[in-house]
């Protein structure tokens, strides 16, 4: 058992080095919850949230090719287009100044003329991802202003909604919620990292957690813990599906100094095989990068 606080402190980490995208295809969820679990109070996030965990909120979205978000989380946060003021431009050289949101809804209870519809730029029309049988006038009204992708029957198929996303080369994907998708990409395989804040507070009984849903046939998903900030009280965890790094590569978890760290030869760090869910193949590009980028960034 290691002490992480107080440990030595490394003032103003570089935060674009330490959340950087792996190469290739690659999903990170970004979510907050208090420290007893609860995932939103009074239906919304920020009274969960810290001026730390916005920046990182706005970092995660500046390295993003492309954010995801559940309908309902579109509706309760009431969603807007991203704004440029909100981002680094310098980490966005080579790419549209602004990532597109992606909003997925069976139902299409969405308004054209809402903020996130209406006014997102001619760069990152706000995409809509919905099913055959959603309804075909509020889809034919949506697909005035927004891109819309047909995914699936009657539920949203996510495996194609996240092929269709990276299709159109948006590789690097950030799911900013709510519970249920998240829950979905996690039963789908889908999810390769989770960026957690944990913030000091207990919200008691009532609110969910960040992951909602019907309990899943598949065994709780391992996750190896990346890195841990501590900003103001709170904890901003990053954590990598463990199964991106083989357990045949021989790559194991320290933590060092107070920080995680991924030790190992790096050859074998190189080498890691990618032994997820799903059809991918088993030498992952974007799970070796992983790999690779935990040893620097962490050390
Ligand atoms: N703690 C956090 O980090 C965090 C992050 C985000 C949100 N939140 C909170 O979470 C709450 C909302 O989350 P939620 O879990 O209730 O909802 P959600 O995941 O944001 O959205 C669920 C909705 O998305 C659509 N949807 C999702 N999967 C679908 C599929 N496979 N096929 C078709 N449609 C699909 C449906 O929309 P339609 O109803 O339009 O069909 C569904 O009702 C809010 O209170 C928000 O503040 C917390």
């Amino acid at each position: 058992m290691r002490r992480l606080l107080p440990g030595p402190d490394l003032e103003n980490p570089d935060l674009a080095r330490l959340y950087e995208y792996p190469p290739g295809r690659w999903l990170r969820a970004n979510m907050v919850s208090s420290a007893d679990g609860a995932a939103f109070l009074g239906g919304v996030t920020s009274p969960l949230s810290s001026p730390g965990d916005r920046h990182v909120f706005a970092l995660l979205r500046t390295l993003a090719d492309v954010i995801v978000v559940g309908a309902s989380t579109v509706r309760a946060e009431r969603y807007a287009t991203v704004r440029r003021h909100e981002l680094w431009d310098h980490l966005r050289a080579g790419r549209p100044p602004t990532p597109p949101i992606a909003v997925v809804s069976g139902r299409l209870d969405l308004r054209p003329d809402s903020r996130l519809i209406a006014s997102a730029p001619s760069h990152a029309r706000t995409i809509v991802i919905t099913t055959a049988q959603a309804p075909p006038e509020r889809r034919a009204e949506l697909a005035e202003r927004a891109d819309v992708i047909v995914a699936g029957q009657e539920t949203v198929d996510l495996k194609a909604a996240v092929d269709a996303l990276a299709d159109r080369g948006h590789q690097r994907m950030l799911a900013e919620g709510g519970p249920h998708l998240l829950g979905q990409l996690v039963a789908a395989g889908l999810l390769d990292e989770l960026c957690l804040t944990i913030g000091p507070l207990l919200a008691g009984p009532g609110p969910g957690r960040i992951v909602a849903g019907s309990p899943p046939d598949a065994p709780p998903l391992q996750l190896t813990l990346a890195h841990v900030l501590q900003d103001n009280g709170f904890l901003l965890c990053r954590y990598i599906r463990k199964d991106h790094l083989s357990e045949r590569t021989g790559v194991r978890a320290h933590r060092v100094r107070g920080s995680p760290v991924i030790r190992g030869n790096a050859r074998r760090v190189h080498g890691a095989v990618f032994e997820g869910r799903g059809s991918r193949p088993r030498s992952n590009p974007a799970a070796t990068a992983a790999a690779r980028s935990l040893t620097p960034s962490l050390a």
